[in-house]
């Protein structure tokens, strides 16, 4: 059997709880099939340097390398953070461009393909992952891999044009062809690469996810959405009513009903926009004040970009804003955390809420939203308010859905949430239940391995 090969810019070290939908999902498919794990080691150093640490954890081998602060800041801070996620998250006007961050990109890439092809055997299968890695095949085989190299983009990708309006787009998009495979969450992302690589990288689709680059070689690219692993994160929102900060949560809310947000301190999750949606539920139904608490969990993320400061300032002044507007002396209704929690204690907070706000303004998946339905109770039940631009409500039909830009509707689907009977959320979380437990993550990563073995024969 081939070995699997994970790569991706952040890795989930054995003992560390991370942030992110990636890094967890990425540890549950590798949990199965063992293989080694290859990304940074999460430090900077003052010179790059040969140095490649190893940890192993049962069947998984973890390889990892530090970067230079000034490589770090460049592709890190700069060129993925500045630039390709804002792009991708359809957020043009935050694009910031420039060559010294883009080269920065392309030597990291070109540091990793330096470490991992000594490392690559010819029938391994490699998976490399989202917008950090982009142009990593291109380099792969420039430096002789010829192992079968798969992509998969956990965030969404935007309209051809939009790609297209970035300086020197054709470096990481028009790269992304040297792969054998490309996965994309949705048939919609699938759609949107397809347009840009006919349009705009002199590429042809024969037929639906059967692609030629500009040089007439054949590659692959299809729909793979992401899933969780759904009966694990069922058995642990069980264990985790029984640990003591999930008991204290409960005592602290003194009956009040919960409604919960989870998301990393980002723009495209739509947390300010939510703040003022919960205030205007607030506002437009005052006999339910003091009867539903909302707190919102948002470890800060990406400290080191200006536009994650400054939504932290946002946020704490609205959160402000909105307790001293409504708050009474024994109820507060916005509690507002940065702390990030094991992920065990929060499939806890997730059973106890009645509702979860996942409400972003573009995300790729979102896996809070499925970690909240399989979190549930099923006598019952809570309620699913979810974006309708997160990929995640391709398939959780069943969620109330809203347009996160809407306030009043936000607000207005709150209010549906709160009082809605038991018989209509044990439906609506059946349906959903019933998509993720046959859409998980080992499906997820079954067919990415198998369609990615099947692009040719070594
Ligand atoms: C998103 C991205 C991942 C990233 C994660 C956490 O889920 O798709 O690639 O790892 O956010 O962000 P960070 O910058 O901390 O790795």
């Amino acid at each position: 059997m081939s070995r699997l090969v994970v790569v991706s810019n952040r890795v989930a070290l054995p003992g560390a709880d991370q942030a992110g939908g990636l890094a967890v999902a990425l540890n549950a498919a590798l949990q199965e099939t063992g293989g080694l794990w290859f990304g940074w080691s999460g430090r900077t150093v003052r010179e790059a340097s040969a140095t490649v640490h190893e940890q192993r954890d049962g069947d998984i081998r973890y390889l990892t390398i530090d970067l230079s602060r000034d490589d770090f800041d460049g592709y890190y801070n700069g060129f993925a953070n500045r630039t390709l996620w804002p792009l991708l998250h359809f957020r043009p006007d935050l694009v910031d461009y420039n060559r010294e961050t883009q080269a920065a990109y392309r030597r990291v890439n070109a540091q990793f393909a330096d470490h991992l092809a000594k490392q690559l055997r010819p029938d391994d299968l490699v998976w490399i992952h989202d917008y950090h890695l982009m142009p990593l095949a291109e380099e792969l085989r420039a430096r002789g891999v010829e192992s079968r190299l798969g992509f998969f983009l956990h965030v969404p990708l935007p309209s051809a044009d939009l790609v297209a309006a970035l300086p020197s787009h054709e470096r990481p998009f028009g790269a992304l062809s040297a792969y054998d495979l490309l996965g994309f969450q949705t048939e919609r992302d699938l759609e949107r690469y397809q347009d840009y690589l006919r349009l705009y990288a002199g590429g042809k689709v024969l037929r639906k996810g059967v692609l030629l680059d500009r040089d007439g070689r054949e590659f692959h690219a299809a729909a793979f959405p992401i899933g969780i692993d759904t009966p694990h994160i069922a058995n642990l929102a069980v264990a985790a009513m029984r640990k003591p900060g999930v008991k204290r949560l409960q005592a602290s809310l003194a009956g009040r009903a919960l409604a919960i947000g989870v998301d990393r301190l980002d723009y495209s999750k739509g947390i300010p926009e939510r703040f003022r949606a919960f205030a205007n539920y607030l506002d437009r139904h005052p006999d339910q004040r003091g009867k539903l608490t909302y707190l919102q969990i948002a470890p800060v993320s990406r400290g080191g970009v200006s536009e994650y400061r400054e939504l932290r300032r946002e946020l704490e002044q609205l959160a402000g804003h909105i307790n001293g507007g409504h708050a009474e002396p024994d109820w507060t209704p916005v509690r507002y955390v940065n702390r990030n929690h094991p992920h065990a204690t929060l499939t806890g907070f997730y059973r106890m809420a009645r509702i979860a706000l996942v409400t972003p303004l573009r995300d790729g998946m979102n896996l809070v939203a499925k970690e909240y339905v399989a979190a549930q109770d099923p006598d019952d039940p809570g309620v699913l308010v979810l974006s309708s631009f997160a990929g995640a409500a391709r398939e959780l039909h069943s969620a109330l859905q809203v347009n996160p830009y809407d306030i009043d509707g936000v607000a207005d689907a709150i209010a549906t949430a709160a009082t809605m009977p038991l018989a209509e959320r044990r439906e609506r979380w059946r349906a959903m239940m019933d998509r993720i437990s046959h859409y998980d993550i080992h499906r997820w990563r079954r067919e990415f391995l198998s369609a990615l073995a099947a692009t040719r024969s070594t």
